[in-house]
């Protein structure tokens, strides 16, 4: 795991020249394209210090990202900042899970639910072309902590879905749901889609692969794995040294995961990353105006984005990331020893930086005031989340933990 940081100065040099390379609407002649640069009422380009800003200098360009630039051509147009998500793709693939030297496919979505739908529809289309599977014979298998993208995939793609249970306590998979897959194969369920949580959002819980596997393998099944990481994705593997969940893992296939959670970039920066030979799955053919046509869910989307996952990643470089998350988790750590001291229950996997909260422990207003987050908002609460990012500060937390006391 290692990406060199850049400075500043060759991080402007860097994207400038990529906005040099790409179309420029005020000096080429553009008479096709449905787009321009942004509106030049309220976004005027000529603001002095847009020369030492080159991710609102990319927004005003406005590049379209449309199409996927790590597998065949696209729009030429934006050529020049297209190489940068291309280089943050494989950057992330080997980097942060392990790539081995070939390249990786992928495209920033537009958030972790996108490069979740993204990676269950190619996994659909896989089965359905590879095994002629129709698709009441293909599930869609997640945990019952696993975020509301699955079912609403499910929902989408027409998958029926077979949700694993977890312990109440600890949020590891229960020895039920291998008896679960043992019932969905026999009602004659023959493709499973397998998502596994690198992080869950309630409680960052990381499944254990090797238990899914161990049941799956038993059975006998056909199955693919698609990795959650949108949470955890950005913290977990800096985390833990012995992490399970890596390209090289002979059956996984894919892995979200979001800048706009932990690496602080602007909404709209979901990643999805792919073993090559599966982006292909999602051809539109159809996508004849499209130079290199689509192979992504969302079409047009901002250049701007992926310029802005590059310059963070860039900006840290892998040890200085790594750097942040330690601070990160020795934080989440104190906070933990306080909650003992204080005879307090929570869960917390010890390489991420939620701490959740029995919700009958402690006083449901001060959890208000601090806007931890419930499990649900219909009813009463069983647990309630802190996630210590970085506008969670040691003064912060101490404030609340002066005044928070078990019930
Ligand atoms: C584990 C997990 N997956 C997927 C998502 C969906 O991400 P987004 O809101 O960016 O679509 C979230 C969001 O919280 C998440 O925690």
């Amino acid at each position: 795991m290692y990406w060199e940081p850049y400075s500043n100065k060759r991080i402007k040099k860097t994207v400038f020249s990529a906005l040099e390379q790409n179309l420029d609407y005020r000096h080429k002649p553009v008479l096709g394209l449905p787009a321009s640069y942004l509106d030049t009422e309220v976004f005027y380009q000529d603001a002095p210090f847009l020369k030492d800003a080159p991710f609102l200098s990319a927004m005003i360009a406005n590049p379209n990202h449309i199409g996927c630039h790590t597998l065949n051509e696209s729009e030429s147009a934006f050529e020049g900042t297209q190489k940068i998500e291309a280089e943050l793709i494989q950057l992330c693939a080997k980097e942060i899970f392990s790539g081995k030297d070939e390249a990786y496919d992928g495209y920033v979505a537009s958030g972790g639910t996108e490069a979740n739908i993204q990676a269950i529809w190619i996994l659909k289309r896989y089965f359905e072309k590879e095994f002629k599977a129709r698709a009441e014979e293909i599930a869609l298998v997640f945990t019952q902590d696993a975020h509301y993208s699955m079912p609403k995939a499910a929902s989408l793609l027409s998958l029926k879905k077979i949700i694993l249970p977890v312990n109440e306590e600890t949020r590891v998979l229960s020895e039920e749901s291998g008896a679960v897959l043992s019932k969905a194969k026999e009602s004659g369920i023959k493709y499973f889609i397998t998502v596994i949580n690198m992080g869950t959002t309630m409680f960052g819980s990381v499944d254990d692969i090797d238990l899914v596997t161990k049941w799956m393998n038993n059975l006998d099944l056909n199955y693919m794995i698609h990795v959650d990481g949108a949470f955890g994705g950005f913290i977990y593997p800096f985390a833990d040294p012995d992490s399970r969940l890596t390209f090289n893992h002979p059956k996984i296939n894919s892995f979200t995961l979001d800048g706009h959670k932990m690496l602080q970039s602007p909404y709209g920066t979901g990643i999805y990353l792919t073993k090559k030979g599966f982006m292909e799955y999602a051809l539109t053919e159809e996508a004849n105006y499209v130079k290199g046509k689509d192979y992504t869910l969302i079409g047009s989307r901002s250049g701007a984005n992926a310029i802005a996952v590059w310059m963070i990643m860039r900006t840290y470089g892998s040890e200085g990331w790594k750097m942040k998350i330690r601070k990160l988790l020795e934080k989440t750590e104190r906070l933990c020893e306080q909650l003992d001291e204080k005879g307090i229950s929570y869960y917390r996997n010890p390489f991420m930086n939620i701490v959740t909260i029995k919700a009958n422990q402690i006083d449901s207003r001060i959890a208000n005031q601090y806007l931890l987050v419930p499990d649900t908002h219909d009813g009463n609460p069983n647990w309630y989340k802190i996630v210590v990012m970085d506008h969670v500060t040691h003064g912060l937390l101490d404030r609340f933990l002066m005044e928070v006391n078990k019930i």
